[in-house]
This record gives structure tokens, C-alpha cells and sequence, in this order.
């Protein structure tokens, strides 16, 4: 087995006391991220993937960028989770793709907020392109972390913990027409590792300790806007999510806000797709179960959204910010036992 580790120096900003050392041990499909704090600081985006010709980043995913990289650095954000369509239209061709540096570097470009580590996952239109090359960018970045398909962030700080499972819903599920509105994956899966998958993420989720436990993937479980509920997920990974008491379900794809929990469920469901374009579609407001849609926003005026997350040994507290104004919503958990 590969063993490889991947060491980052994150700059503690306040007030200037010191520098902590934040470990990345990569075994096989596990990252270890140590850390001296008491609150684990997170940020989770999707849809941030720009354009495919000049200026190569859409104007919301730019401003929407610049609030990410000023909340980061006031909140001292810590890592952040981006949940797919990493590059628009059709992924990149290879690790040498200069959308690495206009959709990306360029992009989110600010010398505090460059030290703060991106976890990646594939979205569909990475797969219409080359995410072996996504995936190769990982020795070419010092930031840019997306070790596998599928893989797990184990986050272990002195006081608390959290399992956070990256998972691959295009490999799970098949791909979708190209933006198709309401075309569910198409279940022709190119490699053969449904199964493998599965087995895994039932694996990480029964075997996980951690007061948190999360897991991400590009297309949603439940949503009301323009591609709706993923009837592949209700299926095969909504049961995990139940009977391994998740605390949350993060998905892209859906180009808003969203927080849907059933009444008799402890599953929150998270929709964070809005960093390069915001699409006010309630087309599927009816597919959801009644009464679980807690939360919805795709104000275009408040031009792009993302959520950050901060967890603690008492509390793990969600929050929606749009790019325009301030917070829009807030949402408090208790961890698993
Ligand atoms: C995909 O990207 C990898 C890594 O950069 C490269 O080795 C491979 O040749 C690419 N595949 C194609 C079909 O271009
Ligand atoms: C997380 O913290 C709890 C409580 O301190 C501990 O029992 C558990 O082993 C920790 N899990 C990991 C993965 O470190
Ligand atoms: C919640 O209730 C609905 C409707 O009765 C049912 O279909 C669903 O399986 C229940 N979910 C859980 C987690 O019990």
C-alpha cells in the first residue's frame, strides 16, 4: 500500500501567537488532519467551475470568491470542501490544463486565504472531462487536495472530531445530459466500482467515532430546484445516511441554498451550488417529503452562496452566506451521541 503524506503550514492569524502544523497523512483513501484548535472551522461551496473561454471565471463565481476569501480569513476558516463542477463546461484535459490557473489559482487568489486546504470532489461536468487530471493536480498544488474518487477526511483535534466522506455520486449513479433541467444520471456507470464504493462508504460510516459525521457528494438527495431529488441516492445512499446516524448529507448541483430535513429524520440535507450562478427554479418543490424543506434561497441579486460549518465538542453550527450580504441562515447541531 502507498503510503504518502502531504504537509501544509497554515499560518494562525490571531494575533499573531503561532504557527500550527496541520498533518495530512494519505493512506490508501484516508486523510488525517490534526490540528490544535477547539473548533474545526469549515467552508463547503459547489458549482464554482467558471467558463470555458475568457475571462474563464463567471462574474458571480468571482465576487462570490473574493466573500469566501474575506469570511475565511475573518472566521480563520481552516479547510475547505469544494463539492463539484469544479470547471465548466467539460472538466479539464489533463493536470497541465491552464484552467487550473484561470478558473482556480487566479481565481482565489489572497496570500491568507491560498494557506487554507481545499478537499475536491467530482462533479458532472468534471466526468465529461479528464478528472484523472483533477485528481494528478493534487502534486502540482500545495492547497489543492483530491486524492481519490471517493476518500475520507478523518479530522481529529484535541477536543473534537469529525469523519467527513467525499464521495463520487457520477460513478454511483451515472452522468446527466449536459444541464439538461430535471434529467436524472443516466446509471451507465464507465467503471465497475459501484459496488466497491458503496461497500466503502458503508465501511467509513459504521466504523467512524467522530462526534460529526458528514458526507459529500455532487448530486443532491433531496432538493426542490431545477434537477430535483436523485432518486439513485434515495435508494442506495439515503438508508447509509439513516441507519449510521449521519449528521448531515452536503451536495452541489443544484445552483442555490437549501436545508431539507424529514420530520422523523436526523439527516439534514445540504444544497451549497451557488458560487458561479444562482437559478431561482422551485420546479421541484412538490418531490421532497411534506414539511422537510426548511430553508431555500436563489436570490440572484445577492449574486452567489456557499456555507461554512464550525464544529465544536457541544455544537456543529451551519451557516449560508451569500455573496452580496450578510448571513442568511443559521442552523445548530448536536453531535452524534
Ligand atoms: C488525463 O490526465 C492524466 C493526468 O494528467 C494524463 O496522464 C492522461 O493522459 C489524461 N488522459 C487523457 C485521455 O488525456
Ligand atoms: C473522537 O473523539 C472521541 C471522544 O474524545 C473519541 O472517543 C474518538 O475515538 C475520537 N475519534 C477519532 C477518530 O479520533
Ligand atoms: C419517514 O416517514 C416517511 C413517510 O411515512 C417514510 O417513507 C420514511 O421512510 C420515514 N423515514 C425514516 C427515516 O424513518
Amino acid at each position: 500500500m502507498k503510503l504518502l503524506s502531504i504537509f501544509f503550514l497554515v499560518g494562525l492569524a490571531s494575533s499573531g501567537i503561532c504557527a500550527i502544523q496541520r498533518r495530512y497523512e494519505q493512506s490508501s483513501r484516508t486523510l488525517r488532519v490534526k490540528g490544535d484548535d477547539d473548533i474545526i472551522k469549515m467552508i463547503v461551496m459547489g458549482d464554482w467551475g467558471g467558463l470555458p473561454f475568457w475571462p474563464y471565471y463567471s462574474p458571480f463565481e468571482k465576487v462570490t470568491a473574493n466573500r469566501i476569501i474575506t469570511t475565511s480569513n475573518e472566521e480563520k476558516s481552516q479547510m475547505l470542501f469544494a463539492l463539484g463542477d469544479n470547471f465548466y463546461y467539460n472538466g479539464v484535459t489533463d493536470e497541465n490544463d491552464p484552467r487550473f490557473q484561470q478558473t482556480f489559482e487566479s481565481v482565489f487568489n489572497d496570500a491568507e486565504f491560498n494557506k487554507v486546504p481545499w478537499f475536491v470532489l467530482a462533479g458532472n461536468h468534471d466526468h465529461y472531462g479528464n478528472v484523472t487530471g483533477q485528481i494528478a493536480y493534487t502534486k502540482r498544488s500545495s492547497r489543492w487536495v483530491f486524492p481519490d474518487l471517493w476518500y475520507t477526511i478523518e479530522v481529529e483535534y484535541p477536543t473534537v472530531n469529525v469523519t467527513f466522506v467525499m464521495i463520487d455520486t457520477v460513478t454511483l449513479c451515472g452522468n446527466t445530459d449536459h444541464d439538461k433541467w430535471g434529467s436524472q444520471p443516466d446509471g451507465k456507470v464507465v467503471d465497475h466500482h459501484v459496488e466497491s464504493q458503496l461497500q466503502y462508504i458503508e465501511e467509513k460510516l459504521q466504523n467512524s467515532r467522530s462526534h460529526y459525521l458528514l458526507v459529500a457528494g455532487h448530486f443532491p438527495v433531496y432538493s426542490v430546484a431545477e434537477h430535483g431529488p436523485t432518486q439513485c441516492l434515495i435508494d442506495k445512499l439515503k438508508p447509509l445516511l439513516e441507519k449510521y446516524n449521519v449528521n448531515a448529507y452536503f451536495s452541489g448541483h443544484d445552483h442555490n441554498l437549501q436545508h431539507i430535513r424529514e420530520t422523523n429524520s436526523t439527516v439534514n440535507y445540504f444544497v451549497s451550488g451557488a458560487v458561479d450562478v444562482v437559478d431561482p427554479s422551485k420546479t421541484h418543490m412538490d418531490d421532497i417529503p411534506d414539511g422537510s424543506l426548511q430553508f431555500h434561497w436563489a436570490n440572484v441579486l445577492g449574486l452567489g452562496g456557499f456555507a461554512t460549518v464550525d464544529a465544536d465538542q457541544s455544537q456543529m453550527a451551519l451557516k449560508f452566506y451569500s455573496a452580496a450580504g450578510s448571513g442568511l441562515y443559521k442552523y445548530v447541531m448536536k453531535p452524534r451521541k
